[in-house]
């Protein structure tokens, strides 16, 4: 009796104080909070993918060692992004669109909530000073029961997302490029900008914008038409491969034999023309993937278009920061303010825009 007493009262003091906490304390509980669960998921992610290789059976792998991304069927395509409704409909500021990007986000089907954060930051933002901006996940198949109704709900609320029928594994990294890069090839008006990202960027859409219009104000001025590919996270040149055969960035004498890689846009964060993705595209099923896609896209099939090397631009102050990275580093406090921080003063650098969010 006596214990069931104090425990209601323990309760009490504890919805007092729950009540008292200052505002911005809870909205720094509630970024650690979505930190933490992020790691949860990511660590269930972990397991599941573990638990997923191994189910993905051995006959449809080997199947699979031979694809081509030519041939893989979608089983939904993002309508979100053919449809154009945010523009349309919500964003009344869209009649002066000067020009349109669609973001290519590889994610997988375990990171929901890595998917959450982006629509509720960056990728909410339609519109910026002209510029429209769409964002898609690419996902590919996936067996594992839990995430498969998560994906079925997010399809269908959002609408914004590309899955198809093949291998969802790093291994296969390359090709989940690939079908992205098809995709907008062979849905998006030719005039499009396409940039690719991780699922773990944190992404600065008002420079991004600026980025963009200050490259097309270039091209006019220098009298080219080729846009170039710009690293909004990070770029390498002459950077050796990785020939520890425990590295994730292994690669073999076989796949690389050369000492250096062209240059490149680390991460696989950049932004170029349909025009050059279409060209891009079009060599690589020309030749087998290698498992660093952006070395791969970036670096080798541009260099082997003819693309020189002065057209991978790198930027002095990257547009895009991976979150992932920070949480290594930082205890988890100061993780906590860090995503809040950061997207205060991406908010910050947008106030005299005309941005619209959908
Ligand atoms: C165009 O840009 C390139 C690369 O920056 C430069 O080498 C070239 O001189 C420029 N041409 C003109 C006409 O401005
Ligand atoms: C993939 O298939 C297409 C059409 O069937 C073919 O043109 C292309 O060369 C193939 N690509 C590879 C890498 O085998
Ligand atoms: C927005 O405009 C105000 C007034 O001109 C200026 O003080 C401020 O620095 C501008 N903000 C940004 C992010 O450029």
């Amino acid at each position: 009796m006596a214990s069931l007493h104090s425990r209601r009262r323990r309760r009490r003091r504890d919805d007092y104080h729950y009540q008292q906490m200052h505002p911005s304390d809870w909205q720094i509980f509630r970024v650690y909070l979505i930190l933490v669960s992020t790691s949860l998921i990511g660590c269930y992610g972990l397991i599941s993918y573990v638990a997923s290789t191994h189910r993905y059976n051995e006959a449809r792998l080997r199947e699979l060692a031979n694809i081509n991304a030519t041939d893989i069927e979608y089983i939904t395509e993002p309508q979100l992004v053919l449809r154009n409704n945010c523009l349309a409909e919500l964003c009344p500021s869209g009649k002066d669109v000067s020009w349109h990007l669609v973001i290519f986000v590889k994610s997988s089907a375990t990171h929901s909530l890595h998917r959450e954060i982006i629509r509720r930051t960056w990728a909410r933002w339609g519109f910026v000073d002209g510029g429209h901006f769409s964002t898609l996940f690419v996902i590919g198949g996936n067996e594992d029961p839990y995430a498969s109704e998560i994906l079925k709900e997010e399809k269908r609320r959002y609408t914004d997302i590309l899955h198809y029928d093949g291998p969802d594994d790093y291994k296969n990294i390359a090709f989940k490029t690939l079908i992205g890069m098809r995709w907008a090839v062979e849905n998006l008006p030719r005039n499009y900008y396409y940039a690719s990202a991780d699922d773990d960027f944190l992404v600065n859409i008002a420079k991004m914008q600026e980025t963009i219009d200050s490259y097309r104000d270039f091209m006019v001025k220098n009298g080219t038409n080729i846009f170039p590919i710009i690293c909004m996270f990070d770029g390498r040149d002459k950077a050796k491969p990785f020939r520890d055969k425990i590295s994730k960035w292994y690669i073999s004498m076989e796949e690389y034999r050369w000492p250096e890689y062209p240059k490149f846009c680390m991460g696989g964060m950049y932004v170029t023309s349909l025009a050059m993705v279409r060209d891009l595209w079009e060599i690589s099923q020309l030749h087998r993937p290698m498992r660093v896609d952006d070395v791969w896209i970036t670096g080798i099939l541009r260099k082997k278009l003819g693309v020189p090397a002065d057209f991978v631009t790198l930027l002095s102050d990257p547009v895009a920061h991976h979150y992932l990275g920070f949480k290594v580093k930082a205890d988890l406090t100061s993780q906590g303010t860090m995503m809040q921080d950061e997207w205060t003063k991406l908010l910050a650098l947008a106030e005299n825009k005309t941005v619209c969010t959908c």
